[in-house]
């Protein structure tokens, strides 16, 4: 299975996603990165990209007259590397009709609370802010809403009093970057089907 992953900083589950691959090969993981994607420059998951060799872009909105233009591009710019799932690692745009009309189904993403808690660009501060006593990870399809779509997997990563955001996200990424490599790895040897909310991985 060929994974496009799009990110928006530094890629540490980019870098899990690509340490696994080495580590297991390809073949036995089922599914190798075959490009990366971004919303801009100079970041940290593109350098990394660029380290193990493979081939980025970067789509930002600012160059394009509007939103549905970039949304239009962006969905080429991963069209063109003819995957057969795509990841959002990290990635901090909210993709559109264009995009979801071709990759819906196939777009994966995760993100840093236990949905539906906490959904947005600030979920581990919200989490915080709300005196959550566990928060987590997880990693669905992503639909039209933001953070809305099937729940493929979660998991719980305990608040401790002393935790402030950095800490916090800190920890809730080591859980997060093994269950991203676990949930594709299975989603691309296994297959999957969608049935409404529910995700049933064969
Ligand atoms: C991840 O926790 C992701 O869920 C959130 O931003 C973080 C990206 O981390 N949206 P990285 O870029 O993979 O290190």
């Amino acid at each position: 299975r060929r994974l496009v992953v799009l990110v928006s900083g530094s890629g540490t589950n980019l870098q899990a996603l690509l340490d696994e691959i080495a580590a297991t090969g390809a073949e036995a993981y089922g599914a190798e990165v075959v490009a990366v994607g971004a919303d801009r420059e100079g970041i940290e998951g593109l350098a990394r990209a660029e380290r193990a060799g493979l081939p980025t872009f970067v789509c930002r909105v600012k160059d394009h007259a509007t939103r549905e233009e970039w949304d239009a591009a962006l969905a080429e710019a991963v069209a063109a590397h003819e995957p057969d799932l795509v990841v959002s690692a990290g990635f901090m745009k909210i993709v559109g009709k264009e995009f979801l009309a071709r990759f819906g189904g196939r777009f994966v993403n995760t993100h840093p609370a236990l949905l539906p808690s906490f959904p947005g660009a600030h979920g581990v501060r919200d989490a915080l802010a709300y005196g959550a006593k566990v928060t987590g990870c997880t990693v669905h399809f992503v639909d039209d809403g933001v953070d809305t779509g099937p729940i493929i997997a979660q998991g719980v990563v305990e608040v401790r009093d002393e935790d402030d955001e950095s800490a916090l996200h800190e920890r809730i990424k080591e859980v997060e970057r093994r269950l991203l490599v676990e949930v594709v790895g299975r989603l691309a040897r296994n297959g999957y089907r969608i049935e409404g909310r529910k995700v049933v991985i064969q």
